[in-house]
Parts: C-alpha cells; structure tokens; sequence
C-alpha cells in the first residue's frame, strides 16, 4: 500500500504541483476576459481553492454567490470581497453541504447563474454519518453537489450555464464503481472513498452536457488547509512545490469563461483535457454513468421522502 502511494505521487509530482504549472506556461496566459453581469455561485467557498475561486470571479466582475457553513468564515470572505476594487457585488450564503435538504434549500434560494463551481469537498480519515444518514465524503464531494445541480437545472436556473465540478487527480485511483460510493464502516478508507466519489463527478459532467456546459476538472496539489488536515507530510515533503490556490483556480474560472467543447470522458487540468485514465484497474468501469446517477436520484429521493 504504502509503496502504491509513494508510485503514485513520485509519478504525477512534476505535473501536479507549481512545477507543471510553470512549466505548461500558464502564468503568461491571460486571465480571460470581464465576468461583469454574470452571475458564479461557488461552494466550499471559505477557504483554499473555493477562496480563490470566489475572489477572483468577482475581481474580474462577476456577481458571485460564495456558499459556506462557517458563518465567522463568510462575514470575513464578505468583507474581503465587497473590498475588491471594480469587483462584482459579493454575496455568502450559509449551508452545510454535506446535507441533500441545505443544497435543495440553497437551489430555491439563488436565482438565475451564469456559473455553477461545483467545489466543495473532502477527505475525512474515518467513518462519519451526515445527520441525513450518509457517508461524510460522499454526501460532501458528491450526493450534495448532484442535488443542487439536478435542482437548479430542473428550476431553469442554469439554462446557458456552466457547470465545474472540481475533482482530483486522486480519482486516477478509483474505477467507476457504484458500490465504492456510500461505504459502510466496515469497508471504509478514507482514500478510497475519495478516489470513487471524484471518478463519479466525471460521470456527472458526462451526464449534464446534454443540458449544459459541464467540465469535470482537477487543481493540481494546492496548498491549502483541506491538504495540510488530510495530507500533513505534503507540507512537510513538498511544501514549496504545492501550487498556490489561486493557480488551482485557474483552470476553473477559464473553463466557465471560456466554455471549451465538452470532452466526453476526459478531466480537465491546466486549461486542457487530459485522459481520465493512467492504470489498468480503472479502465473497464464497474458501473455506468446511468447506475451512479440512479443511485445519486434514489438518495436523494430518500431525503425528500422523509421531509
Ligand atoms: N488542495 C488540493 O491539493 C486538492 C487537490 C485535488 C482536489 N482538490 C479538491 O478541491 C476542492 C477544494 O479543496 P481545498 O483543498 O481548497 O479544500 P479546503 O482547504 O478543505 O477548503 C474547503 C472549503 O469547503 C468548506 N466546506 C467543507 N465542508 C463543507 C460543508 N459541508 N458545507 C459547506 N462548506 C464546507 C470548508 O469550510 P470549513 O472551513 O467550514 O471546513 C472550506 O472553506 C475539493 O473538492 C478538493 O477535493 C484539492
């Protein structure tokens, strides 16, 4: 296991942190043109990539709707944002979206978005229940950000949208799998866990293109407090290397400004898409992009039928 890991990281390390960034020549690429009269509703927007992503719509212009859980957090994302000059007007929301009732409350809340940054996410080391009675990292990284979309796109409010769903290069590790979503304690692994939730959020940009602009992306290795908590020896090994938030926005707000082709099966990183596969195990799906959505549908419809 131990040497996988170690396989894994030493292989995508000049890719993955600020050296490939640097390397792919990305800080001399324009920031991209005015979001001024758009509207970007980013989640998990308090803190590392979310952060970056929120201020920097609204520095280009954009009306952006920041969602977080934190309400200290989201007066001081407020103050930060409403300081910008010539920034978009900035707003924060609060909602736990770990939880399918928060994301089907905060899609009746918002109105009509220009760009939808599916973000929020994490790697929690041991097995925990939402109140609603899932996994903590599924119901985070995945059935949460599949009820608000779903939501608002059956409200109309994402008609000419983009969607991103922010994934990871972790998911490399991972095939499609149903059964790895949702993992009972006895077959939880934190890693795991999080490899199969961001594999299904590619599923899910596959899904929505028929509807909208939808990517699936991932940032790189990003220093931020979601890696130093899951990931503490990154810190320690390759502090220096990781790439700023900011630079693992990127590719996020040039995907919703920019609106590329949506590539079928394929994960965007550094404004190009890359493939979504480098081992054997990952190759031959274990379910289809129909099963995950049924199963994300059945969840969902569990907490709407007991409200
Ligand atoms: N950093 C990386 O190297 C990296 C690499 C690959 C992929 N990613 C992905 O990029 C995304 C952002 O990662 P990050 O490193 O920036 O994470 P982070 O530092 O942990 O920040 C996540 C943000 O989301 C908020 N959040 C977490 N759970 C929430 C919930 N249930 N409801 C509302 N807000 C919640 C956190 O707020 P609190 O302060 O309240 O917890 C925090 O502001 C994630 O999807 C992650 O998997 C990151």
């Amino acid at each position: 296991m131990a040497s996988k890991a170690l396989t894994f990281y030493a292989r995508f390390a000049p890719s993955f942190t600020r050296i490939g960034y640097l390397a792919r020549g990305l800080p001399l690429r324009s920031g991209g043109r005015s979001l001024a009269g758009q509207s970007w509703l980013v989640t998990g927007a308090t803190g590392g990539i979310g952060r970056a992503l929120a201020l920097g719509a609204a520095r280009r212009g954009a009306r952006v709707i920041a969602v977080g859980r934190n309400a200290e957090k989201l007066k001081a994302l407020a103050d930060e944002g409403s300081r910008q000059k010539e920034g978009g007007p900035f707003e924060t929301i609060e909602r736990d979206l770990s939880l399918v009732g928060d994301n089907l409350s905060l899609a009746e809340e918002v109105g009509r978005l220009d760009a939808l940054i599916n973000n929020v996410g994490n790697l929690p080391p041991e097995h925990r229940l939402t109140s609603e009675g899932f996994e903590q990292s599924y119901a985070t990284s995945l059935l949460g950000q599949f009820a608000l979309t779903e939501a608002l796109l059956d409200q109309g409010k994402l008609d000419g949208a983009a969607v991103v769903n922010m994934a990871s290069g972790g998911m490399y590790n991972a095939p499609l799998d149903t059964s790895l979503l949702d993992l009972p304690p006895d077959r939880y692994n934190g890693f795991l866990a999080y490899a199969a939730n961001k594999r299904a959020q590619l599923a899910l940009a596959d899904h929505w293109a028929a509807r909208v602009d939808a990517y699936t992306m991932h940032p790189g290795w990003v220093a931020t407090q979601g890696v130093s908590d899951a990931l503490p020896w990154m810190d320690r090994w390759i502090g220096p290397l990781l790439r700023s938030p900011a630079q693992g926005a990127d590719t996020a707000l040039w995907l919703a400004s920019k609106r590329p082709k949506h590539a079928e099966g394929r994960i965007w990183f550094d404004r190009a898409a890359r493939k979504a596969h480098h081992y054997d195990l990952t190759r031959n799906p274990r379910s289809s992009v129909e099963d995950v959505v049924a199963k994300l549908r059945a969840d969902v419809a569990k907490v709407e039928n007991q409200s």
